[in-house]
């Protein structure tokens, strides 16, 4: 599907975001970065019709201009256009993947919903199934951690609608669970993501009645 110039170019835009993402310590590393490209190209698969190069480039970018990672979203845009410019990536290609990482994220589309490109569609999916499931257990309380979260205040109800700042005040990982993680596999754009969700969502409910089992047994 790829020719020789798009997996080069690819190769570049990787090691532009290895750079980027290496030494994050919130839960949006590089790792993360490598199962989002792996599943949105699985979840390609289902499609004969996309822009492959546009998938990955998009899964590969679209922490990098994130608000959560840099203090300069503008800047750190305009870094991203220079440098996929430099690589003779073509302005249509990255008008596309620009449309698709900075409208994808869960909180942007709280106030407002965004239609997003299939090629959208399916890298939102990859990077929500990332959130969910025993990894996606393993990176909210990592991102709870390293910014001061408690894990757990029954006395705290979980909130059922917040706006985009409100979500971003979020301080009990478990309400996160709530708030966010249990509502992604219904949110889901494809079918093979929904599937996997699914999957996913039962290792969160199991773990979330466990923690609370536990948390209770000696109260
Ligand atoms: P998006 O980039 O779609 O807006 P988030 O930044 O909310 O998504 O989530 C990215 C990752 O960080 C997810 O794995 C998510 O569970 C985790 N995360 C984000 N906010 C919190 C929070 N307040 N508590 C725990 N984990 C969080
Ligand atoms: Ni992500």
């Amino acid at each position: 599907e790829l020719d020789e110039q798009e997996t080069a170019r690819l190769k570049a835009i990787d090691q532009f975001v290895f750079t980027k993402l290496n030494d994050d310590k919130t839960g949006h590393d590089y790792a993360h970065i490598q199962r989002v490209i792996k599943m949105a190209q699985r979840l390609g698969e289902s499609f004969s019709t996309i822009d492959l190069f546009v998938v990955v480039a998009s899964a590969a970018l679209h922490d990098v201009i994130d608000e959560k990672i840099v203090n300069d979203q503008v800047a750190a845009q305009q870094e991203v256009k220079t440098f996929l410019q430099q690589q003779g990536v073509s302005a249509a290609r990255i008008d596309a993947v620009f449309a698709i990482i900075t409208h994808m994220s869960f909180s942007k589309n709280l106030e407002h919903h965004y239609q997003l490109s299939i090629e959208g569609q399916i890298v939102q999916d990859a990077d929500r199934l990332d959130a969910i499931g025993a990894i996606g257990i393993g990176r909210a309380f990592y991102y709870g951690g390293a910014h001061g979260h408690i894990m757990y205040d029954p006395k705290v109800a979980p909130r059922t609608k917040m706006t985009h700042d409100q979500y971003r005040q979020d301080e009990i990982v478990i309400n996160h669970f709530y708030e966010k993680l249990l509502k992604l596999a219904d949110l889901m754009n494809t079918e093979v993501g929904r599937q996997i969700g699914r999957q996913r969502t039962k290792i969160l409910t199991d773990f979330l009645a466990e923690f609370k089992a536990e948390w209770n047994q000696n109260k």
